[in-house]
């Protein structure tokens, strides 16, 4: 049997197979994440991976409108769009994010492929920063300011807003050494947050300063932990020589008890990172945005110097993995992997913690119009309304079923449709139209001549009420 027929063979046979029996998160919808039907409702011999979601029609429309949102907001702030592999060398993450990491100890898919160690990308920033230094990218431009959006690999333990195959919107500044553009990408953050709706931000900010502050903050941590190392998790044991950093992030309970009281880094900032994060918060104060400075803020990746910043929030069916972006400074990292002295500031988000932040309210599907026409005649009336209405942008929706008005009108409330435009035999007779708001709960008639024009008008009105 070869290689493939064997593997088949035992994956169809293997019913109480690890793979397809594991408990899974209950289904999400409105993030778009579906529930697989459990072992006992269905003999599929597969199903996705675990961690990993399909997203189906009925909820991509979400994904879609969250998407263009940010697209538009990053495009106003001067964002273009970078597109890189999902596959990397192992070496880049490695060198880039750190090995006493979480994501480069644990996470990481990585795989051997004719000699070479693959890694499938758990995060945006260390791909984009190989492009640009692959592409001499400081050439072309001295600030270069590059989005993406995309999925990420982590091996992690599935939950509610933690998957292994996750999608990352993210924003990364190069040659900028801050700190006003880092405080104008937190209140860029912020208003796009609240234009989605989402409510109860809490903003985040800290300094781990440059290099000298750094060594000045571990050696003073390396002093306080080592005495308590007995009482530590054996994880953070492993790692507290290597990384002290990474103890401060640890969850375990027993690591965050021993880094109760343990020194700020805050206090061992020298004059220029002071005054680099004095700026950071001068300029935040200044466009009025609400934040907290944070001490133990530390973030789970090694690149960062100076500036870290996450945004959570409480709102909607967020469970406790809240934290809806992250990000940083990470001056080093474009001359570590071979370029210039370039410094950079980045973020990136989990789009689906954002959807299941996002209140219920906030649907961001594009409010459509349905055609319910009675008869033939009226059906091809409708057909050259929606064709020209579509035209103009709207979406249309035709029930050429021949079904009664009642079922047609369900069908629209189903579909969730805001206008409804009725076309029976009584108004055919009067070239005339009846347009019924769902939402509204209110019913116009227009002539024929002023349909398309209303249609577009109410919906216009819809939309910007919206985004309002
Ligand atoms: P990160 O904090 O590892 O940073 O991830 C950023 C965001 O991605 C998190 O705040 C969370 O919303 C989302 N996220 C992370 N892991 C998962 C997961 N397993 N499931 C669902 N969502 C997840 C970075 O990735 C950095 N590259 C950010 C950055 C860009 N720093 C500078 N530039």
């Amino acid at each position: 049997m070869g290689k493939f027929a064997s593997f088949f063979a035992k994956t169809l046979g293997a019913t109480n197979d690890d793979a397809l029996t594991e408990s899974r998160p209950a289904s999400i919808s409105a993030v778009g994440l579906t529930a697989h039907p459990s072992q006992k409702e269905s003999k599929m011999p597969f199903r996705a991976v675990k961690g990993m979601n399909d997203v189906l029609p009925e909820q991509v429309g979400r994904w879609q409108r969250l998407e263009a949102t940010f697209r538009h907001t990053v495009a106003l702030y001067g964002y273009e769009e970078v597109r890189t592999p999902i596959v990397e060398p192992t070496a880049l993450f490695v060198r880039s994010i750190g090995e006493a990491t979480d994501v480069v100890d644990k996470e990481m898919y990585s795989f051997e492929r004719h000699d070479e160690s693959l890694t499938l990308r758990p995060e945006g920033t260390a791909g984009a920063a190989r492009a640009y230094v692959e592409h001499s990218q400081h050439a072309r431009e001295p600030i270069s300011r590059w989005f993406y959006l995309g999925p990420m690999f982590r091996a992690e333990r599935p939950q509610r807003g933690r998957y292994r195959q996750f999608h990352q919107a993210g924003c990364e500044v190069y040659g900028d050494l801050g700190p006003i553009c880092d405080a104008e990408m937190i209140a860029m953050l912020a208003d796009f947050y609240s234009k989605l709706g989402i409510a109860n931000l809490q903003i985040q900010v800290n300094s781990i300063g440059g290099a000298e502050s750094r060594q000045r903050h571990r050696d003073a941590l390396l002093e306080f932990l080592r005495p308590k190392s007995a009482s530590l998790s054996e994880h953070a044991r492993e790692r507290v020589e290597q990384n002290p950093l990474r103890v401060l992030d640890s969850k375990d309970p027993r690591d965050r008890a021993a880094c109760e009281g343990a020194p700020s880094v805050l206090d061992y900032l020298v004059e220029e990172d002071q005054t680099h994060f004095s700026r950071l918060r001068n300029a935040l104060d200044a466009m009025g945005v609400a934040y907290t400075v944070t001490p133990g803020l530390v973030r789970g990746l090694d690149y960062y110097t100076r500036t870290l910043f996450e945004i959570s929030a409480t709102s909607g069916d967020l469970g406790t993995q809240n934290a809806l972006c992250g990000g940083g400074r990470y001056d080093k990292m474009i001359e570590g992997l071979g370029g210039q002295n370039i410094p950079a500031v980045g973020f990136a988000m989990g789009l689906e913690r954002v959807l299941l932040a996002m209140p219920e309210a906030a649907e961001l599907t594009l409010p459509f119009c349905f055609f319910a026409p009675m008869g033939e005649t009226a059906t091809a009336r409708a057909l050259a309304f929606a064709q020209a209405l579509r035209r103009e942008g709207v979406r249309v929706e035709v029930d050429s079923r021949g079904n009664r008005m009642k079922s047609m009108l369900r069908r629209a409330d189903t579909m969730k449709a805001r206008l409804v435009v009725i076309l029976g035999d009584s108004e055919l007779e009067r070239s005339v139209a009846a347009i019924k708001d769902l939402e509204a709960h209110s019913q116009i008639e227009v002539s024929f001549d002023e349909l398309i024009g209303k249609v577009a008008e109410l919906l216009a009105t819809v939309t910007a009420g919206r985004s309002a």
